[in-house]
């Protein structure tokens, strides 16, 4: 598996620390907890979507592409990095949101949407009546290309073939660091919401003969409809990839109890976990994504899912900026 033949651009210099969480696997009393910290990836603030982004944009580039047009949640991170990695590259962006929670755009909210307006989207089109964001980003891509401009449309979430390779990336990353750091790995926990991270997670893994088992903590969808979506960009990866030996039958682990109301919208025991891991390790989550990745993780570890001295990552993908969107629902208690 040789992912120096795909082209990619390069917006992190280093690897990701893995960091021991002394107090929070004290705090729980279970399995030794550690994080990959891909919320110190390069990129107007950190986050999974910059790894996807390097195999993107090169591709992006390889095309002639002037303007790249991309689309998530009206607080997505993948929007703000999207355009972060645009304006390194010199090229115009312009993004779709969608309101997914009616009445949830505001101009002049904070966390990500502030940070779009700052990075220079050259455009922000918001979907309030239930059009797909992928018809909107055609429309807006036909309208450009009438003007003599190149478009380039990355799906929501960056999570196609290409990008996915950013998450087969990151898993041989880490195991040369726990190669390096003597870490023998028992499981891996990350959040699935458009299923580039986990998938690639997955396939990086098996490709490496690795048999890491990967959960991943659905953000929105139900196991039913997430499955065969990973399976799907599961398989498109591993093709790209040359590797024939298909993912084992039980590979795909996703839990879809941990959402909460819905998507973006945090349940009481996000924010508390929001909080624990502010309050132990000053370890900064998102009530979107990461605060109920780990609060899924928690709550299997308080069933007994795994035993003391068991050695468990979680992989912190970032949104720490949507915090700022969230100050009053993350500081109420109870
Ligand atoms: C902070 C954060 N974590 C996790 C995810 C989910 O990753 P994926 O879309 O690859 O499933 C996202 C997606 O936007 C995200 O912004």
């Amino acid at each position: 598996m040789d992912l120096a033949r795909f082209p990619r651009r390069r917006y992190t210099a280093y690897e990701t620390p893995i960091e021991f969480l002394p107090n929070l696997t004290r705090a729980l009393g279970g399995p030794d907890l550690y994080i990959k910290r891909d919320d110190l990836l390069e990129g107007a603030g950190g986050g999974n979507k910059t790894r996807k982004l390097e195999f993107l944009m090169a591709d992006a580039l390889a095309q002639g592409a002037d303007t790249i047009l991309t689309c998530g949640a009206v607080q997505s991170n993948h929007c703000r990095l999207t355009l972060s990695a645009a304006v390194k590259e010199g090229l115009k962006c312009q993004l779709v949101l969608e309101e997914r929670v009616p009445g949830t755009y505001r101009e002049d909210a904070s966390g990500n949407i502030f940070l779009m307006r700052l990075l220079g989207a050259e455009a922000i089109h918001v979907i309030s009546d239930g059009r797909r964001p992928a018809d909107v980003m055609e429309q807006v891509a036909e309208e450009l290309r009438r003007q003599g401009r190149k478009p380039y449309i990355i799906p929501g979430g960056g999570s196609d073939a290409i990008g996915g390779l950013g998450y087969v990336a990151c898993a041989q990353e880490i195991l040369h660091q726990t190669y390096h750091m003597g870490l023998a790995l028992d499981h891996v926990f990350c959040a699935c919401g458009s299923t580039g991270t986990y998938a690639g997670l997955l396939v990086g893994f098996h490709g490496a003969n690795a048999h890491i088992p990967v959960t991943g903590v659905s953000v929105s969808r139900k196991e039913a409809e997430l499955a065969p979506m990973v399976a799907q960009l599961a398989g498109k990866l591993a093709e790209e990839l040359g590797i024939s030996a298909p993912l084992p039958d039980g590979e795909i682990r996703i839990l879809d109890g941990y959402v909460g109301p819905g998507y973006s919208l945090p349940a009481p025991s996000t924010v508390e976990t929001v909080r624990l891991l502010a309050r132990t390790e000053s370890i900064l989550l998102d009530p979107v994504y990461t605060g109920k990745t780990m609060d899924g993780l928690i709550d299997q570890i308080r069933q007994g899912r795994f035993r003391k001295g068991e050695k468990v990552l979680f992989v912190h993908t970032g949104g720490w900026p949507a915090l700022f969107a969230y100050m009053e629902e993350t500081l109420k208690e109870g």
